[in-house]
């Protein structure tokens, strides 16, 4: 395994029993675009690429379909497995896909191309097990300055004078795909037409600094590593920076409303 995939294998190991504390929470939210920009309908088989907890695999059994998870990861796999029984999720690499050709109808990768050091094979990987005229949706965040929610942690490093990739193996740009054009691109370039980008914008309501904080150490893998990486006064200096930035989000009733944008991008299998 590749040093990029190793690091996501053993980081979402590790991530899978506070997933759901956040993060998990905010990218089922998706779920509904996602799935209607792969046009998924009842009856459909499904595969959800990088399938995490198993919270868009749960809305696509709620529409009826019948979808099919795989994951890097054993232990996301296995939390999938406990929160959707009867439901198939295997351990795979979502730029090797083990399937026959044309085995679904629909494929859907929520937050998983920022994670992969080669994301075209897997954007190729999915139209080639996806039948013609099915559809490949991914989900993205959008750039911190947009996405507020997936920014605070570096952000908060940052004014700690942390190295925000202390211990992190080099990948690509975490938010290329976040640029239109480039989804676009990456869709079209695996072969799909009636390629469609959108964006949607999400208000994370959290109680306060101290659930916030617990959630994104608990449900991003990069960010927490480097934090973990630096001694304890700069993580001390990057809470401190934390709480201060976090104020801004403060709503009346005590809690927090924090802005969370991902851009969707999905096309048909031609034919
Ligand atoms: C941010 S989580 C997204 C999980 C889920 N799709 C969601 O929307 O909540 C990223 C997931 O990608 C998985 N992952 C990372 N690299 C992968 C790879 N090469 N193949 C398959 N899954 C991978 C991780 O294990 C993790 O579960």
């Amino acid at each position: 395994m590749s040093g990029l995939k190793a690091f996501e294998a053993e980081g979402w190991n590790q991530q899978a029993a506070s997933y759901d504390l956040l993060t998990g929470r905010v990218t089922a939210r998706v779920a509904a675009p996602l799935l209607d920009a792969a046009g998924v309908m009842a009856g459909h088989r499904v595969l959800d690429v990088a399938c995490g907890t198993g919270g868009l695999s749960t809305a696509a059994t709620r529409r009826g379909a019948s979808p099919l998870g795989i994951d890097l990861a054993e232990a996301m796999v296995d939390a999938a497995r406990t929160a959707l029984p009867g439901t198939e999720f295997r351990v795979a690499d979502a730029e090797v896909l083990p399937f026959p050709d044309d085995r679904f109808d629909a494929a859907i990768g929520g937050f998983v191309l920022n994670h992969l050091p080669h994301p075209a094979r897997c954007a190729e990987e999915c139209a080639r097990v996806v039948a013609p005229g099915g559809r490949v949706a991914f989900a993205v965040w959008e750039r911190p300055r947009r996405s507020r929610l997936i920014g605070l942690l570096g952000d908060a490093m940052e004014a700690a004078g942390a190295d925000r990739n202390a211990g992190v193996p080099e990948g690509p740009d975490d938010f290329a795909y976040a640029d239109g054009g480039r989804m676009r691109r990456l869709l079209e370039g695996a072969g799909l037409d009636e390629v469609d980008v959108a964006t949607v914008e999400l208000q994370v309501r959290v109680g306060d600094a101290e659930e916030l904080w617990r959630g994104l150490i608990g449900g991003l893998v990069r960010a927490p590593a480097a934090l973990a990486a630096s001694d304890e006064d700069t993580r001390t200096r990057a809470r401190a920076a934390f709480d201060q930035t976090v104020e801004e989000f403060a709503v009346p009733d005590g809690g927090l409303s924090v802005p969370a944008v991902v851009r969707v991008g999905a096309g048909r299998v031609p034919g």
